[in-house]
């Protein structure tokens, strides 16, 4: 089997390629190619892959290209995991938005908007690519905003499309340890968009667990999410929101606390990075691995420190979530080894108040055939509130990423919930718009 990974420069590519080396399977991946426009990153990364590809026997074959057309054409699966606009770019979404006053955050509000304006020409010209030259091939979307570029992508790719995000598996894994349960053995009723989905049902053998944790305090508050909501709010919405949800849920509180800090996570993540793509000398693999370690340590860190939360636990550090994810879903569509998994795909009314084609994240039957999204219990209504005008969002940066239009464009960041003002919405388009020329709505294509 042949993967093909964009964005194959990277950091979180040695996750992926981790998670390749521990299959042993039958029908597993051979071969990968990664695809980065920066030589030196992929450089940086292959120097890792090689690292833990040693000793391993039958470790999947490496190959590097700049060339798109050449790098899906013959792949089975296509990851795309492409930051447009670098971590500067990423640094500059944030600023300007809290800069503003709203919320500045890489998938969420105005900066996710501006993020998406800029991804979405690109993600729909790789759509395009690979519905020419790779037509069998399956694209596992893990670019952000991922519900916004996989809803994009799939406009050209149909179902072939399939957007993965680790945030609800980290919080079933969480809520299986609270309960001291196989994380395995339980089924998550977990309904809404990406970043934007609540936890309403975990089942154990036909039973809801789930009012039984909500109603004890120590134990739903001693991870992550109980930390970050509190046990209070948890009962009152009778669900556990995903960790994202803390923006909307206390957003004063994350505003506050994201213009407080010394930098922005973007910026941050500049100087992280800088360390690890301009190293020399050593072990490639500690390297990465010890910035790794750091930049999970630092996740959320804001909010962490706004609601009171203390660190992160150290089972969280280990990471394995996304790639974790990719692999079993293309196990799943590759050998037919039908599994459940909470991915991002064409709603064909799984949430009744949405349309057949926006893309949600619901638990889906996976097999041969592709992603097949589960009916979900209907989504309380403050929660089906917010998902309908968030994407209401989401389709106008579509729209405006592929028609050109600036009203579109202005809709977007105005509709959205964390922007509180129409005549705030104009003043961040006018700003980024002046702060980076190549947002996606000027160009269309790419
Ligand atoms: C989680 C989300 C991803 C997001 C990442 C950001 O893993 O699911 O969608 O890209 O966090 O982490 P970072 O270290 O880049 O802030
Ligand atoms: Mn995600």
């Amino acid at each position: 089997m042949r993967l093909t990974i964009l964005g194959g420069g990277g950091f979180r590519v040695p996750l992926v390629y981790r998670a390749l080396l521990g299959d042993r399977g039958q029908g597993r991946v051979t071969h990968v190619t990664l695809h980065d426009l920066d030589p030196s990153r992929i450089a940086a990364i292959g120097r890792v892959l090689a690292e833990q590809a040693r000793e391993v026997p039958g470790a999947p074959e490496v190959r590097i290209t700049t060339d798109l057309d050449e790098a899906v054409t013959g792949a089975d699966f296509v990851f795309s995991a492409i930051r447009v606009g670098g971590l500067e770019g990423r640094a500059m979404d944030e600023r300007v938005a809290l800069e503003e006053g709203v919320l500045g955050q890489e998938t969420v509000g105005a900066g996710g908007i501006a993020y998406g304006l800029r991804t979405l020409p690109v993600a729909v010209h790789i759509a395009r690519r690979v519905a020419a030259l790779a037509p069998d091939a399956w694209v596992i979307n893990f670019t952000n905003p991922a519900g916004t570029v996989t809803e994009a992508m799939s406009r050209h790719l149909g179902d072939r499309v399939i957007g993965i995000c680790d945030s609800p598996v980290g919080l079933g894994r969480r809520v299986a340890h609270a309960l001291g349960v196989d994380p395995s053995a339980v089924r998550l009723d977990y309904a809404g968009l990406n970043h934007l989905g609540w936890l309403r049902a975990v089942r154990v053998g036909g039973r809801d667990l789930l009012p039984g944790l909500l109603a004890d305090d120590a134990a739903v508050t001693s991870f992550e999410e109980g930390k970050l909501f509190g046990g209070e709010w948890l009962r009152t919405i009778g669900a556990i929101p995903n960790e994202y949800l803390h923006y909307y849920y206390f957003h004063r509180e994350a505003v506050e606390a994201a213009r407080a800090a010394r930098s922005t996570r973007g910026a941050l993540l500049i100087e992280q990075q800088r360390r690890f793509y301009g190293g020399t000398g050593g072990s490639a693999l500690e390297l990465w691995e010890s910035t790794r370690l750091e930049r999970e340590t630092t996740y959320m860190a804001e909010n962490r420190e706004a609601a009171g939360a203390g660190e992160r636990a150290s089972s969280d550090l280990a990471s394995g979530g996304y790639d974790r994810v990719a692999l079993a879903l293309m196990r799943a569509i590759a050998l037919d080894e039908r599994t459940t998994l909470i991915l991002n795909v064409r709603n064909r009314g799984s949430i009744a108040a949405l349309d057949e084609d926006a893309v949600v994240e619901v638990p889906c039957f996976v097999d041969a055939n592709g992603a097949r999204p589960m009916v979900v219990d209907p989504l309380p209504g403050h929660a089906q509130g917010l998902v309908t005008s968030v994407k209401a969002a989401e389709r106008a940066v579509i729209e405006a990423a592929a028609t050109g239009s600036r009203r579109a464009a202005l809709r977007a960041f105005a509709v959205h919930p964390l922007v509180d003002s129409v005549a705030l919405a104009g003043r961040l388009l006018e700003r980024y718009e002046r702060e980076l020329p190549q947002l996606g709505y000027l160009g269309g294509g790419n």
